[in-house]
């Protein structure tokens, strides 16, 4: 029988995350019941969210100490006692961080097999089909527009400054480290690229952006929102996507400071979204970004990490932003 690596979530972190709170563990490979279908895993995506799930719960339950780390991946069919499924198959799911896992046949989405199959994670997965949906359907950008995105050498915010030039925006990168920021403007052509690690971003995005912000993708949260507020124009929008400054550490506190009275002088209107509201228009969005990417309007930037065991150091690196694009751990 094969050997089922698993790699457990031994401590909850109490402050920044470290490879101590992680165990790795052999068990036996799981065996479908009825209406579950076996999965072996292929690559596991590392998404900063991660992190937040295991300081409670947000639009899914938190991941508890002693239990299979969490996390989405593309994974093949092996076995199956599900009507649909049959080996050989490609899904994505929560598989959780592990070579095999039998799951429900409704907690997967069968995705077809693309060449490569790391495109199922970044650009066709859910980091572009966030980027997709959290700029056009909530940043709504018209063309001459200026849009500026935070964590912009991530995963998401690659490609939303990338499709803001495709819709005829000015794209300004906040990012950190001055190679990030010349990578963004010289490969991926934002105009402009904000380093916050090397001063205060207020200034800097003032002076990239001297006709103000009319949209802000949000991943950030924190000091860097609060320097877009005060830079938005008039009726500005801000699509409120996540907030990694607020991920590595204990549990945030609540209440946004001092900003409510620009946000009704200024009219802003600030959206959060799930990129599963939107999964209805999907087939939509994947024929766009198929297209862009096949006239070399959109470049994909993928980060794989080869080995189940280094899963916990990519998260941790991830956190610390030694990742451009989208990454990924190749289990199998
Ligand atoms: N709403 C949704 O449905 C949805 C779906 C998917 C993802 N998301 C969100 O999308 C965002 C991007 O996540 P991802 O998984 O794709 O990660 P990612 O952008 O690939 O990587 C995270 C990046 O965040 C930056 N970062 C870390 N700490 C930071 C801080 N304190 N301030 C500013 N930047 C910091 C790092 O880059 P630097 O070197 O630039 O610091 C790091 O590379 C997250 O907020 C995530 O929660 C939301």
């Amino acid at each position: 029988m094969a050997i089922n690596r698993q790699i457990l979530l031994a401590e909850t972190p109490k402050a920044k995350l470290g490879p101590e709170h992680f165990q790795l563990r052999q068990g036996e490979m799981p065996a479908p019941k009825d209406g579950e279908v076996l999965l072996r895993v292929r690559y596991i995506s590392l998404d900063a969210a991660n992190r937040a799930w295991m300081q409670g719960a947000t639009y899914r339950g938190a991941v508890v100490a002693g239990t299979v780390m969490a996390g989405g991946a593309v994974a093949e069919v092996v076995d199956s006692k599900a009507q649909g499924f049959a080996p050989g198959d490609l899904v994505f799911a929560d598989t959780g961080w592990q070579d095999y896992a039998a799951l429900p046949a409704k907690a997967l989405i069968k995705v077809p097999r693309v060449e490569p199959l790391t495109h199922l994670l970044s650009v066709y997965g859910i980091a572009g089909l966030t980027a997709y949906f959290g700029l056009l359907n909530i940043g709504q950008p018209r063309a001459g527009e200026t849009v500026v995105v935070s964590a912009a050498a991530g995963s998401v915010g690659s490609i939303v400054g990338q499709i803001a030039k495709i819709k005829g925006c000015r794209a300004i990168g906040i990012a950190g480290g001055a190679a990030k920021c010349d990578w963004l403007v010289r490969e991926l052509g934002f105009d402009a690229a904000v380093d916050y690690k090397a001063g205060p971003v207020f200034k800097a995005l003032k002076a990239a952006a001297p006709d103000g912000i009319d949209v802000y993708f949000d991943n950030v949260g924190g000091d860097i929102l609060e320097a877009c507020i005060a830079l938005m124009n008039n009726r500005g929008r801000i699509a409120c996507c996540g907030a990694i400054s607020a991920y590595d550490g204990p549990a945030p506190a609540s209440g946004p400071r001092g900003v409510p009275g620009l946000i009704v002088v200024k009219r802003l209107t600030l959206k959060g979204f799930i990129v599963t509201d939107f999964f209805a228009q999907r087939d939509v969005a994947l024929a766009d970004l198929q297209a862009w990417v096949a006239a070399g309007k959109l470049k994909v930037q993928e980060d794989v990490i080869d080995g189940l065991e280094n899963t916990p150091r990519a998260l941790i690196g991830l956190l610390a932003g030694d990742n451009r694009g989208k990454r990924m751990v190749k289990v199998a």
